[in-house]
């Protein structure tokens, strides 16, 4: 996208948090089955009859305390659990735009994980129809522009997710591409080529989770053998210069999650946070938050608490909020639309 040159006015340091905070956005990468605050799983927990592992919503924060991705992961699909209808799942895409609203998000790309779901028992129909609801209720009353990213578990096998794919494909119009999670490490994305060559013939965004603790090798073979658009975390790059170059050069978008990278302990950290060194090299490196109601916060968190900790300026703020518009899957005539309405803010701002 081409687009006249702006100049980032300088903007006083006391007041980086309001500009942070009024900033429009768009969130990238957004499980939302990490959206689910401890309160709603219990309550959908109480609605629909769950036995939880947890006796209060206390001791169940208080199980949050994660040493690497696969510790977040075995409580993150213990909480996913307790859905089950279709307003469950509206329900917690509500929850969840009530936030971005409030932390002026204006496109939200939503992952979900139906394997998560069909394995116990609930159709794909549910889970899709309940979320496109919330979706299109989102614009309606927030005027948010959202959208579905399907995502594959890459620790199950390639038949299931051919499987699912296929048990997707009837609501082909309600979700816009393909992306791939779960645990990273010992599955590569090249295990998922032939899903990813399968999606591409029908049209299908692909994104994938690479980097986040995977070597730099899985972020290569995303763009190479799955031809993925954006890449997932991917802030192992840093450890490939060859790589880096080329993410730099193709303006590869990567959706960072700052938050999450702290409390999966990616980085020791947040202040020793990679993501200024990544939109110093030229990266086209975005803000997002990843499983929020797990690693302690939403978009505006995200942003105030990484500038806080590694002295990140307006500078790097505009190319953040730049980054996460041309990267998203919107028409061209939606991100003129919100790159004016960004430019609009930083004016004020001066
Ligand atoms: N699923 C939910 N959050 C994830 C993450 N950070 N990495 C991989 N898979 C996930
Ligand atoms: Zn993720």
């Amino acid at each position: 996208m081409t687009r006249p040159d702006f100049t980032v006015p300088s903007v006083a340091p006391e007041r980086l948090p309001d500009l942070l905070r009024a900033m429009p956005k768009a969130e990238l990468h957004i499980h939302i089955e990490g959206s689910l605050e401890p309160e709603l799983i219990f309550a959908l927990a109480g609605r629909n009859g769950v036995a939880l592992p947890y006796a209060s919503v206390e001791s169940l924060r208080s199980a949050y305390a994660f040493t690497d991705l696969q510790s977040f992961l075995d409580i993150y699909y213990a909480g996913a659990s307790v859905l089950l209808h279709e307003q469950d799942f509206y329900d917690m895409a509500r929850a969840y735009f009530e936030r971005a609203a409030a932390d002026n998000v204006l496109r939200a790309e939503l992952f979900f994980d139906p394997q998560t779901h069909t394995a116990r028992g609930v159709s794909m129909q549910t889970v899709i129809h309940g979320l496109h609801r919330a979706c299109a209720d989102a614009k309606a009353d927030f005027g948010i522009d959202a959208e579905l990213i399907l995502c594959f578990l890459r620790h199950l096998s390639e038949e299931d997710a051919f499987a699912t794919l296929e048990a997707a494909l009837p609501l082909r119009d309600k979700f816009i591409g393909v992306g791939l999670d779960s645990s990273e490490l010992g599955h590569p994305p090249e295990k998922f080529a032939r899903v990813f060559a399968r999606c591409r013939e029908l049209g299908l965004r692909r994104v994938a989770h690479a980097g986040e603790e995977g070597p730099p090798a899985y972020i290569w073979s995303a763009l190479d053998v799955l031809q993925v658009e954006r890449i997932d975390h991917g802030v192992q790059a840093i450890h490939d210069a060859e790589l880096m170059a080329r993410l730099a050069r193709e303006r590869v978008p990567l959706t960072v999650c700052p938050l999450s990278n702290q409390k999966l302990c990616v980085f020791p950290d947040l202040a020793e946070h990679n993501l200024g060194a990544l939109l110093d090299a030229g990266l086209a490196a975005t803000v997002n938050s990843d499983d929020p109601a797990y690693f302690g916060g939403y978009m505006n968190d995200n942003f105030l608490q990484t500038f806080a900790a590694t002295g990140l300026t307006a500078q790097h703020a505009y190319q953040l909020g730049r980054n996460a518009f041309e990267g998203s899957f919107a028409s061209a005539e939606a991100k003129r639309g919100y790159m004016a309405q960004l430019e609009a803010v930083f004016r004020r701002f001066s």
